[in-house]
């Protein structure tokens, strides 16, 4: 970026201290910035967003023409059509018997959804006379979101280690990551004793005081897209049941298409009794996310006659009721589900030619969420040393070349590891694929030279 472009940054806190290119305009899978630069969009926006792609100009439409109605309704007193529209949208689409069997409320980003998620647990449980019940179990190397309540409860050491103390600090299992078993077994001899492993910290800390168990179908931003394996869940679902533990299925990364399922959670075949949603459910055209719970939780809260006790300002909004609408919509119309499917398999096929890299050690994903881990020593799977900062230098480097990827660490123990996400717009094309491969190895051989 020239500096007579570059616009003062001092005055915007951003995610970086470095100076960022300033993001212009996007047309489908691609980004441009104020020089005119042009980035294939790896990240679909930002860590797994923008599924229908950038510059949809019938989603922007569709916002306008309910602006120019009302654009806000105040949510205490004033129900409005996009929210009852959406509703009903969303319990159709809703996985299992969920569908049609559901409820969502709708608020602004993945981190209310399962805040969300969290309260309506809780107050299901106050509603139905089981007080005690107040743990909620989640995974290591598993994200939830940023508010200080959810840090306490996921397990992304590097997002929750500066607030303990703030917050409540949940139990946690270890998760499922075959590439690197916390169990040192191997699939399927292990018989999943990671699923097994929810049934013991459930004893352990006593039935009556488990209130849900957390987690991401396929593990985001902590693990670089790793997919829980085969039968994972259906063993979750079967510890939540004998034990009276609600089973929280955290969908803000995989909801709305991106694994090739509406819902990340259809690939096991079991109904959770939440999800937690946001990111493609607006494709980022506008900000919303939703907490959908079975019929039975919210009609236990509504018999009580106490209102659900979540809310912020900007909840139920007409704009983005109408936004989401209108890229579901679109997502149903190009059957993006599909897509995601078969150019996911394309590109996962593809990225494993990776691995002829002496420092890329696994590669994985489902559908249109995928990603690759680097590794120091691929015969002991040593990672980089966390200072290297390997996985943010690559995501820079690949950003110089075009190309935008979401770098993240911690998969070793939470403090060292380095992944990348590759989550393109769900429109992505198998030549589109192929252009994104170039760029990534493109990038990798330079930055091996550089790391060796
Ligand atoms: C699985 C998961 N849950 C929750 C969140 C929090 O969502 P948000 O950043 O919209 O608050 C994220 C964000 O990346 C996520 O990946």
């Amino acid at each position: 970026m020239t500096d007579e472009k570059a616009m003062d940054q001092k005055t915007a806190v951003h995610r970086t201290w470095r100076k960022m290119p300033v993001a212009e305009r996007g047309e489908g899978i691609y980004l441009y910035d104020a020089d005119g630069k042009r980035y294939l969009d790896g990240s679909a926006g930002s860590s797994v967003v923008v599924n229908i792609g950038h510059g949809v100009q019938r989603v922007n439409d569709a916002m306008y023409a309910q602006m120019r109605k009302v654009s806000f309704a105040a949510p205490h007193v004033f129900s409005n059509a996009p929210l009852l529209a959406l509703g009903k949208m969303v319990a159709e689409h809703a996985p299992g018997t969920m569908k049609n069997n559901s409820r969502a409320w709708f608020t602004c980003t993945g981190t209310d959804a399962v805040d969300d998620a969290l309260r309506v647990t809780r107050q299901y449980f106050v509603s139905t006379g089981q007080r005690s019940k107040t743990l909620y179990i989640s995974r290591w190397q598993g994200f939830h979101g940023n508010n200080i309540a959810v840090t306490g409860m996921h397990g992304h050491t590097g997002r929750r280690r500066m607030y303990m103390g703030l917050n409540i600090n949940s139990p946690h299992i270890p998760p499922a990551y075959c590439y690197r078993c916390p169990f040192e077994m191997t699939y399927p001899a292990c018989n999943l004793k990671c699923a097994r492993a929810l049934e013991t910290e459930i004893r352990q800390q006593g039935e009556e005081n488990v209130a849900a168990f957390v987690a991401e179908p396929v593990v985001g931003a902590a693990l670089g897209a790793v997919p829980a394996p085969e039968g994972y869940f259906q063993v979750i679902r079967e510890i939540c049941d004998k034990y009276n533990v609600l089973f929280i299925a955290d969908e803000v990364m995989t909801g709305w298409g991106r694994t090739g399922h509406w819902f990340g959670i259809e690939a096991w075949g079991v109904t959770p009794d939440i999800i937690a949603t946001a990111k493609g459910m607006t494709s980022g055209y506008t900000t919303l996310a939703a907490t959908i719970a079975r019929e039975e939780i919210w009609a236990a809260i509504e018999k009580t006659g106490v209102p659900f006790l979540a809310g912020h300002t900007m909840d139920l909004n007409p704009v983005s009721c109408t936004g989401a609408l209108e890229v579901i919509r679109y997502v149903e119309e190009y059957d993006l589900p599909k897509n995601a499917r078969e150019s996911g398999a394309y590109l996962l096929r593809r990225l494993e030619e990776l691995k002829a890299s002496d420092i890329i050690g696994d590669v994985r994903g489902k559908g249109l969420m995928c990603g690759f881990e680097f590794v120091k020593d691929k015969e002991t799977k040593a990672p980089f040393p966390a200072a290297e900062k390997i996985s943010a230098r690559f995501q820079e480097a690949a950003m110089e070349n075009g190309l935008v990827l979401f770098s993240g660490t911690g998969c070793v123990e939470g403090v060292a590891g380095d992944m990348m996400l590759v989550t393109p717009p769900l429109v992505i094309t198998p030549a589109q694929v192929d252009e994104l491969i170039d760029l990534l190895k493109k990038t990798l051989t330079a930055f091996e030279k550089q790391v060796r």
